[in-house]
């Protein structure tokens, strides 16, 4: 029996809706036959974006989708994406595959999406190959309400209001691909490239900068000593990767060594978040910057038969406990952490969903989102988790994961049992607040347990009743490798 107290007095931080946010690239078949089909389109569709996708993703109330890219958004000119379609200029995706982006998908049709969904636009600009003026064009033209080159332009290609548009960010791992800048010059650069992003009216910027890929400490270190008090936040990118670069592993075909080494890297997630926020406080002590981890997700090898530049891969019961045990550490460093976005929505990497065609299915790791939904803007609470050790070879990882918040009087349990073979009996006790009415759902299967366009629903929510009542709280059982969410009151 493990043993889990939820203390209801122990109000901590607002759990930032945009934790649970998404992230959509020119990459592969996210935006194209993913997300945006056209208008001329068989597959049914609203101004060219996939009815079953919008409305799959409104569904977990995805909150804020970030676009163009990735890589793809240093070398995105974004004024080849407005205008007559007839008109816009064809590119090569250099890092995507080498094919022919033909710029359908631009300014415009990404802000229709977002309204679409109800989620805020994230736009990422353009520092490795873009110019200043060209960036700082690109919030005029979104922005502003007034006389102006850019707004009369939007105007012209038929949309005279501007947009809202809060969260922009300099710049995409231009460490690497974006620009092979060292931190000095790219927090020098940075400093530059913000000053012109303006707000205009009453539309406030929230400034996102390039930050670390994974461990290195540097990049944040460096950045906040230079350019720090000029962000809102920095962004960390940290992917799960079983094994090297060059042979990371099949996405549906792995061992349990393999499966327990995956959540073993996931868990990394947690140590860097805490040291890259330990090095921004020594420069920021009154905590002005937040932390926000803009990409983030399981990279495998990919689906053999498929372009290797499109990195589709499939989706697993594995990916469904990287997702739970990610988006519990972000929900415990939800005081400094404000946003992620899991990479990426559709057809790309972790995707939540992926699609043929005219078909769709929603992965084990879209459940996870689904089942989190009630986290949104709620108010995480003190809790203390029993926990075992499991795992094998080098790979030993606590058993469970779980968070706790209150919303509107309810309280909501989302609990994770890591373990690939064995139930976990828990029992819950509750420090001021009553069990009341409880209700629960449930995700479980094997840990190679995945959905396929013949048998969609493999996976999937199901009630979870087997939970009674205690003197103090609430006793169930968790089946290996399973999610649960519990509500109370
Ligand atoms: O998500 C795929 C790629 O991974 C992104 O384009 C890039 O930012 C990262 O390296």
């Amino acid at each position: 029996m493990y043993k889990l107290v939820i203390n209801a007095n122990e109000k901590k931080s607002v759990i930032n809706r945009n934790i649970y946010g998404h992230f959509s690239e020119h990459l592969g078949r996210c935006i194209y036959g993913g997300l945006f089909v056209g208008e001329q389109s068989d597959i049914p569709n609203v101004k060219g974006m996939r009815t079953d996708v919008v409305n799959a993703l409104k569904n977990i109330k995805a909150p804020v989708l970030r676009w163009p890219g990735g890589c793809f958004a240093d070398e995105y000119h974004w004024k080849d994406g407005v205008g007559p379609l007839e008109g816009r200029k064809r590119m090569i995706n250099t890092h995507w595959g080498g094919v022919v982006e033909d710029n359908s998908f631009g300014t415009h049709e990404f802000m229709e999406l977002c309204a679409q969904i109800g989620c805020e636009p994230y736009v990422n600009g353009n520092v490795g190959s873009g110019t200043v003026q060209e960036m700082s064009e690109w919030v005029e033209y979104i922005t502003f309400d007034g006389v102006s080159p850019m707004a009369e332009w939007r105007g012209k290609n038929g949309r005279t209001a501007p947009w809202k548009l809060k969260y922009f960010c300099v710049g995409n791992e231009n460490w690497g691909c974006g620009g092979n800048m060292r931190p000095e010059y790219y927090a020098d650069e940075y400093r530059r490239y913000q000053t012109y992003l303006r707000n205009y009216g009453d539309n406030k910027l929230y400034k996102i900068a390039c930050g670390p890929n994974g461990a290195n400490y540097e990049w944040t270190d460096k950045f906040m000593e230079i350019a720090g008090k000029y962000a809102d936040a920095i962004s960390l990118h940290y992917y799960t990767v079983p094994g090297e670069w060059k042979s990371k592993g099949s996405a549906t075909d792995f061992t349990t060594e393999k499966y327990y080494q995956t959540l073993h890297k996931a868990f990394k997630m947690e140590e860097l978040i805490s040291n890259h926020l330990q090095i921004m406080n020594r420069h920021d002590p009154a905590h002005t910057v937040d932390l926000i981890v803009d990409e983030w997700g399981t990279w495998y090898d990919v689906e053999p038969g498929t372009n290797p530049g499109f990195l589709y891969q499939q989706n697993t019961m594995r990916d469904a406990m990287v997702a739970a045990l990610t988006l519990d550490i972000f929900n415990a460093h939800s005081d400094r952490v404000s946003m992620a976005n899991i990479a990426q929505t559709v057809n790309v990497l972790q995707s939540v969903i992926l699609t043929d065609g005219a078909k769709m299915l929603l992965t084990p790791t879209y459940h996870v989102f689904d089942l989190y939904k009630n986290h949104h803007d709620a108010t995480l609470l003190g809790s203390w988790l029993e926990t075992g050790e499991i795992g094998e070879g080098d790979f030993n990882i606590p058993n469970l994961s779980a968070t706790a918040s209150e919303k509107d009087g309810k309280i909501s349990l989302t609990i994770t049992n890591l373990s690939a073979t064995d139930t976990a009996d828990m029992e819950c006790a509750l420090v001021g607040a009553a069990a009341g009415a409880v209700s629960g759902r449930l995700l479980a299967g094997k840990t190679d347990d995945k959905n396929d366009f013949d048998t969609p629903d493999t996976v999937c929510i199901k009630p979870f009743n087997n939970i009674t009542s205690t003197a103090d709280g609430i006793r169930f059982t968790l089946p290996a490798c399973s999610v649960a969410e519990i509500t109370l009151g």
